[in-house]
């Protein structure tokens, strides 16, 4: 059985998609509720059973790493003012059960880039890549089991997998589309036969897009280190997928369990904050008068 400990988390592109809020805040620390994006993702890889995260940050996310940091001013300020409740929470934040380190992505130059920064700090292990910004809300406003399900999967069959939801027509062209192998008689979906970055809805081979989850097999580094930039002089993840396919290795497509938002979206960033707020008894009772008067 192979064990699978490392997580990277690629939190160093532009987010040019929420702009003005991230010229200077980064889009993963935007807030669902009290709490910024990336604080519910890591929980997610924590809850998962991973040991060790690397971020690939930039010099203008230095508040990520703060964020995760221990706030001594702060702590002792809540302490002097015996806000209990809070300073637990504060604490907690900083105490968490993960080892988290970081490292630089001198210019965003696409999400592949990004994980090619981490490689050695992989050294010769698998490895997942979670994205930052895709936020899954499961029942009890936590993301549930698809990620951990994933990690099992992998430490027994040790290939690697990719989580994949169903997406509108209207934005196929935003995503990473995946097609299902026939008769694949694996576990969940099957196996992966092909995937294409952002295809037209016409050239798209189902409505399965990668929803932000993947684990890879350590040689996964080999054919990402041999993708060519894009058009948008981007080196694309999903184009390294396709390579690595293609040369007979597998992947398996794991089914989304629960919702998800695309946090990179200003729409999408409002209806996870209503998603959230409406499993608070209290908040939702605001939201349903709210909207009865509109
Ligand atoms: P996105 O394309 O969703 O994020 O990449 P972005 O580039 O920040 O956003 P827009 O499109 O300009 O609005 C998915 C994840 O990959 C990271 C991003 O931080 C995001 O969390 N990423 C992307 C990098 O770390 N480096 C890159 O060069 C590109």
């Amino acid at each position: 059985m192979t064990k699978l400990n490392k997580a990277i988390i690629p939190v160093a592109g532009l987010g040019t998609r929420m702009l003005p809020a991230t010229k200077a805040i980064p889009k993963e620390m935007l807030p669902v509720l009290n709490k910024p994006i990336i604080q519910y993702i890591v929980e997610e890889v924590i809850y998962a059973g991973f040991k060790e995260i690397i971020l690939v940050s930039h010099s203008s996310k230095y508040s990520i790493e703060n964020h995760f940091d221990k706030s001594f001013e702060l702590e002792a300020t809540l302490e002097k003012r015996v806000k209990r409740g809070m300073l637990k929470e504060i604490r907690a934040i900083s105490r968490l059960n993960i080892s988290m380190q970081s490292i630089r992505q001198g210019e965003a130059k696409g999400l592949g880039h990004a994980i090619l920064c981490a490689k050695k700090l992989i050294g010769k292990e698998p490895f997942a890549v979670i994205l930052p910004d895709m936020l899954i809300s499961k029942n009890k406003g936590n993301a549930g089991d698809s990620l951990k399900e994933m990690k099992k999967n992998f430490e027994i069959n040790e290939t690697s997998s990719l989580l994949l939801g169903k997406v509108k027509k209207t934005d196929i062209s935003k995503y990473g589309i995946a097609k299902i192998r026939e008769n694949s008689k694996s576990p969940e979906l099957g196996f992966i036969e092909k995937i294409i970055e952002k295809p037209s809805i016409k050239k798209a081979p189902s409505d399965l897009y990668a929803v932000g989850r993947y684990i890879f097999t350590n040689d996964f580094f080999k054919y990402l280190s041999k993708v060519k930039p894009d058009k948008s002089n981007e080196i694309q993840l999903t184009d390294a997928i396709d390579f690595f396919i293609k040369d007979n290795k597998k992947v398996y497509a794991f089914p989304l369990d629960g919702k998800i938002f695309d946090c990179g979206e200003n729409i999408q960033l409002i209806l996870a904050n209503l998603e959230f707020a409406m499993k608070d008894p209290l908040m939702r009772s605001h939201i349903k008068n709210y909207l009865k008067k509109k």
